[in-house]
């Protein structure tokens, strides 16, 4: 098969390492990707990823059998229709489909039509409407924008103060935050858990567990995630036979009743407390930097999985695991989520990969012939072993090793798991 990957993160990074290990695949490209991914892939970097017209064209030019879209803009803005209209498989929902990230109104609604469990919420137009709202619910209480606003659309205010200036600040949000949703707080541990799906049939994959702030001890601003483990011990076989049965299959269930096929990776975000879970959003796509710790784990071939999808023959699939621990630690740029420096020279990856690790570049690129920082996020360091412990362990000795100015990390990714 001949695979055009779009995307250039660490979650495109693993996406194209794990697909890569296909026996299927012949020909790989892709558009962007990055400086860890030309090591599997040739990369394209003079088309845009907003350009549906000319992926398309570049996917016909090349006879591409199976396009694998990886982050959420693409899809939202309808490239898989463009392709399946030019008789092209992809991995990934339609635009329609893809508006249960896209829209967080569209979401909220489709779980509260079908009973997916999930926090009360209302929707606000006039700001002083949802101002009133607020001052009659109280904190802590959750306000949202309603479009993609890469993971800043979303405020935990713990005061009625920080919720009435969080109301104020969706302005900053432009068109996605024209419409405000105000959302019932939800006390509880999160967890990250995908599923592969056909539109009818679903496999869940193991759950994992994001770090969304960017300080240790979940203090500071929320990111795109900072770190990740997998297998997470929070969702038990219980809370993850209640995931499949009580909010994935509904999802696909409730989307097809209104008309739309969800075909590629649901993504859905949850909040557990007492054996109970419920959703905190969806994502349309493979999370990052979840995606890094869950594929080392598939024993699989993932672009056989993912052919499946797009062909709506998941029926006859199995996906079998390996009974190890992986974690990832990112290391980011100094002042991420904010304001941070580029083209800072990174040393050391050649020792922390003889340590074990896999690297995934998330924001780097090359800069005559050396690598250097060109990203918030820059790099997920990976590892596996039999336990959590000695995964966290050889993690950390191989974040130590690599160097660039400034660099950022957490240093208590997984430290919940092993309390
Ligand atoms: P989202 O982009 O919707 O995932 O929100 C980003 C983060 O905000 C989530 O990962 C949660 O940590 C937090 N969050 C969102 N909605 C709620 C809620 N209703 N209750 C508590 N925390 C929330
Ligand atoms: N790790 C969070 C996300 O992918 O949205």
């Amino acid at each position: 098969m001949n695979v055009l990957l779009i995307g250039g993160g660490g979650r495109e990074h693993a996406l194209a390492w794990k697909i890569a290990q296909s026996p299927l695949l012949e020909k790989f490209f892709a558009i962007p990707g990055s400086p860890g991914i030309a090591a599997f892939a040739e990369c394209v970097e003079n088309i845009s990823v907003d350009d549906n017209a000319a992926l398309v064209s570049f996917a016909v030019d090349k006879a591409i059998d199976l396009v694998v879209v990886g982050p959420e803009a693409p899809l939202v803005n309808g490239l898989v229709d463009s392709l399946n209209d030019a008789g092209i498989k992809a991995f990934g929902p339609t635009k329609l489909a893809a508006q249960i990230e896209g829209s967080k109104i569209f979401a909220k609604r489709l779980m509260k039509k079908y009973n997916i469990p999930t926090a009360a919420f209302e929707v606000f137009d006039k700001p002083d409407d949802a101002k009133a709202y607020i001052r009659k619910l109280g904190a802590p209480i959750v306000i949202k924008a309603d479009g993609l606003a890469a993971g800043k659309g979303v405020i935990v205010a713990q005061t009625l103060d920080e919720a009435l200036n969080a109301v104020d600040e969706m302005k900053t949000f432009g068109a996605a935050g024209s419409k405000i949703v105000v959302e019932e707080f939800m006390d509880g541990e999160e967890a990250s858990v995908l599923a592969l799906t056909d539109g009818d049939k679903i496999i869940p994959l193991i759950a994992a567990q994001d770090h969304k702030r960017v300080d240790d001890g979940d203090k500071g601003l929320n990111t795109g995630g900072m770190g990740a483990y997998a297998p997470a011990p929070i969702v038990d076989a219980t809370i993850a036979a209640q995931v499949e049965e009580r909010i994935l299959k509904p999802t696909i269930e409730a989307l097809k009743a209104e008309g739309i096929v969800y075909r590629g990776c649901l993504y859905a975000g949850l909040m557990i407390k007492d054996g109970m879970a419920k959703v905190v959003e969806f994502n349309c796509r493979f999370g990052d930097p979840e995606t890094q710790v869950v594929l080392p784990l598939m024993e699989s071939d993932l672009l056989e999985l993912m052919t499946a999808c797009a062909e709506g023959s998941l029926a006859d699939k199995k996906i079998s695991w390996r009974k190890s621990s992986a974690v990832c630690v990112i290391m980011a740029s100094g002042g991420y989520p904010k304001a941070y420096k580029k083209n800072l020279p990174i040393d050391g990856m050649t020792k922390a990969k003889a340590l074990g690790a896999m690297i995934f570049h998330a924001g780097t690129k090359l800069k005559d012939g050396n690598l250097v920082t060109n990203g918030g996020r820059v790099l997920g360091v990976t590892t596996t072993a039999p336990t959590l412990r000695e995964a966290l362990d050889k993690a950390y000795r191989a974040v130590e090793v690599i160097h660039f100015d400034e660099v950022h990390y957490r240093r208590d990714i997984a430290a919940k798991a092993l309390k």
